[in-house]
């Protein structure tokens, strides 16, 4: 079975305090998971190392760096390159976040930069796409997120792609409570690995975890995750409280 993902985005929350009494009550007494389910915290960069010391020693969980740089190294003030994160042991960068391209202004080719450098590095990114309400109002969808796909991904190899996870996020279901329905992920999940089974065949196609993130809570996940080609979540808020968050785990196939 493909692995199946509970990734949690913190984004900009919690103070120090609160983010270590989250993942003590997550990781106090952690759910067993089966060999094919992984839990990952994309934490804010203050608190990697502490994010790794808390699952350490707890087999499938992981912490995430949340963006990184798309340069290597050298002079440029107040960014955190993949160097960095690989020399303190980070298994997982979270690239392209829809925030990221929005108010940060995160082009498809920069987000190809950033990937080639979490391959090169050993990390695992989760290159996340979706499209604006506009586009889902305008029925233009598919073609969009597939141009993401295309610009960013399509210069790695097969190899390179059986490395990364991608997560579906409509830009209109994040944050806003309004949830893709369970079909509506799924046509889309389908679609995009159609995409990318016309460019690097079935097999390699088959092995890429796709998460549908946008409004996934406790009372929701399970139905969304049913999906044959739903493959878990990225969870934004639900995932900064542990009963909601416990669940979600919970509701992975
Ligand atoms: P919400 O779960 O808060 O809608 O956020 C989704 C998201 O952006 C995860 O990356």
């Amino acid at each position: 079975m493909r692995q199946q993902i509970a990734a949690a985005n913190w984004k900009m929350n919690l103070t120090v305090t609160q983010a270590e009494e989250l993942l003590n009550n997550l990781l106090q007494e952690p759910k067993k998971l089966l060999a094919h389910q992984t839990v990952i915290f994309a934490v804010p960069f203050p608190y990697l190392t502490l994010a790794k010391t808390k699952v350490n020693g707890h087999t499938n969980y992981f912490v995430a760096a949340q963006n990184c740089s798309n340069k290597k190294s050298g002079a440029y003030t107040g960014e955190t390159s993949i160097e960095m994160l690989h020399s303190i042991g980070i298994e997982y960068v979270v690239l392209g976040h829809s925030e990221r391209r929005e108010y940060f202004a995160e082009s498809n080719a920069v987000l190809a930069e950033k990937l080639d450098l979490a391959l090169s590095y050993g990390l695992i990114p989760i290159f996340c796409c979706g499209e604006p309400l506009s586009i889902r109002e305008a029925g233009t969808q598919n073609g969009f997120v597939e141009q993401q796909l295309k610009e960013s991904l399509f210069h790695l190899s097969a190899e390179q792609l059986a490395k990364i996870v991608i997560a579906y996020e409509p830009i209109w279901a994040i944050g806003t409570g309004k949830t893709a329905t369970a079909g509506q992920a799924q046509e889309m999940h389908q679609h995009l690995r159609a995409v990318l089974a016309a460019q690097y065949g079935k097999e390699t196609a088959d092995i890429v975890p796709i998460l549908y993130g946008g409004s996934v809570k406790g009372s929701n996940a399970k139905e969304i995750f049913s999906k044959p080609d739903v493959d878990g979540g990225l969870v934004g808020g639900a995932s900064l409280i542990a009963a909601d968050f416990t669940q979600i785990i919970d509701a992975l196939k």
